[in-house]
């Protein structure tokens, strides 16, 4: 039997919150320092201030949170008692405002809050996923806690809080989005919902994001920018992800990149990899073929096919300014090679490879990074 999560009540295409908020008593409301110092928190606080509720912003969150970030949070959850959390910004702020509500709960027994998720950017999908990726700053590890329980109640995808989004961030976040649907869609879980999620996510993707990126106020971009990032979290949240992301947490830990702009070095590496387009052609690569035609890309062939996808994904990345090879990247050599042994190890050791389509030993780890870094296939 194959069960599929829909997830949090999805409010799309302008301001909810004064729905979703209805009743509420008293709120965690956990964003980062820029939305916090930036005024962007008053999207959620005015609300509140109008209906007399007691709140408290905890914006100590880093990007791409850890250990310590939740234990703060706890502390100010400690103290506050709310009725209610509200995770407002991108994905570090939503991971660490589900990871605190996780293990408060866990910590008190408490029974469950209402917790609603307001994305800003377009990537993690997080606001309808069942994860919350927490860090070990001092490790330089990256650990997916896995949950259904930290599944938002509602979640709101309002275009107009991702209008200031930076063009590298929505670059980065737009190519996370884009890989969760193509490594769900390849995925050895995929189901006929988990596909439908990935194809209308890529689909969305590939027509709208150079468009999101150049022109960052085109809200009909944007919308469906958004839009496809949380299908894309559907997606995923369902099917699992792979190698990629396997690969991409330790790389984005070791050398302190953005977690979209780590899986979009890899991508089309790996992608090349599952197919098997230089030695021996997977069935991944029959996948990969089936969304070349879903984007009028297909040729004749599967191996054509399969490479004319991967090829698109290569050019996209590159449209939207992100190096193509990890060299690029400032990233010395000699550094990258002395890391190589250790992320290779942690790669293996993450929970995403259980559903990767095709499996690969340290050395193919090893290798793979390797092509990234100098831009070989
Ligand atoms: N839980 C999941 O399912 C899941 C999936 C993928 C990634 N992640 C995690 O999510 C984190 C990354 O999230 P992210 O890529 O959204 O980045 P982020 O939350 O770190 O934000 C990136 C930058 O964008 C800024 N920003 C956010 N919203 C903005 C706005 N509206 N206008 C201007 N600037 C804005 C932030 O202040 C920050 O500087 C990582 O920790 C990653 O591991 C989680
Ligand atoms: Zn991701």
């Amino acid at each position: 039997m194959t069960a599929f999560i829909l997830g949090p009540k999805v409010y799309m295409g302008g301001s909810n919150v004064s729905t979703v908020l209805a009743g509420v008593k008293k709120v965690l409301v956990v964003t980062d320092k820029f939305m916090n110092d930036s005024g962007k928190v008053k999207y959620v606080t005015d609300y509140l201030d109008s209906i007399n509720a007691q709140y408290e912003v905890f914006s100590d969150v880093f990007a791409e949170p850890d250990v310590e970030t939740v234990k703060a949070g706890l502390a100010v959850m400690a103290s506050l008692q709310p009725d209610c959390v509200v995770a407002f910004g991108g994905g570090s702020p939503v991971d660490a405002a589900k990871a605190i509500k996780f293990f408060w709960e866990q910590q008190e027994g408490a029974s469950k809050h209402r917790l609603v998720v307001i994305p800003t950017t377009s990537g993690t999908g997080s606001e309808v996923s069942s994860v919350a990726v927490i860090g070990d700053k001092e490790k330089g590890v990256k650990y997916p806690l896995v949950s259904d329980s930290l599944l938002a109640d509602s979640a709101i995808l309002d275009a107009s809080l991702v209008v200031s989004v930076p063009p590298r961030v929505t670059a980065d976040t737009g190519i996370d989005a884009l890989g969760h649907a193509i490594e769900a869609y390849v995925s050895i879980n995929h189901t006929d919902f988990s596909d439908a999620m990935a194809e209308k996510s890529i689909e969305l993707i590939c027509e709208h994001l150079p468009t999101a990126y150049k022109t960052s106020d085109d809200m009909e971009a944007r919308q469906a920018v958004h839009n496809a990032a949380c299908m894309a979290g559907v997606a995923f949240n369902n099917a699992g992800l792979g190698l990629t992301h396997a690969m991409g947490h330790p790389l984005g830990a070791t050398f302190d990149l953005p977690h979209g702009r780590a899986i979009a070095l890899l991508l089309p590496y790996i992608m090349n990899y599952n197919a098997g387009c230089s030695t021996i052609l997977t069935e991944t690569a029959k996948r990969y073929a089936a969304l070349a035609r879903l984007l009028y890309l297909d040729v004749s062939g599967t191996r054509q096919s399969a490479l004319s996808f991967i090829r698109s994904v290569r050019f996209l990345i590159d449209k939207i300014g992100i190096p193509t090879r990890i060299k690029d990247t400032g990233i010395n050599k000699e550094d990258f090679e002395n890391a190589l042994e250790s992320m290779a190890t942690d790669a293996l050791a993450d929970a995403t490879l259980a559903s990767t389509p095709v499996p690969a030993t340290k050395q193919q780890i090893i290798d793979l990074y390797r092509s990234a870094y100098d831009g070989k296939y």
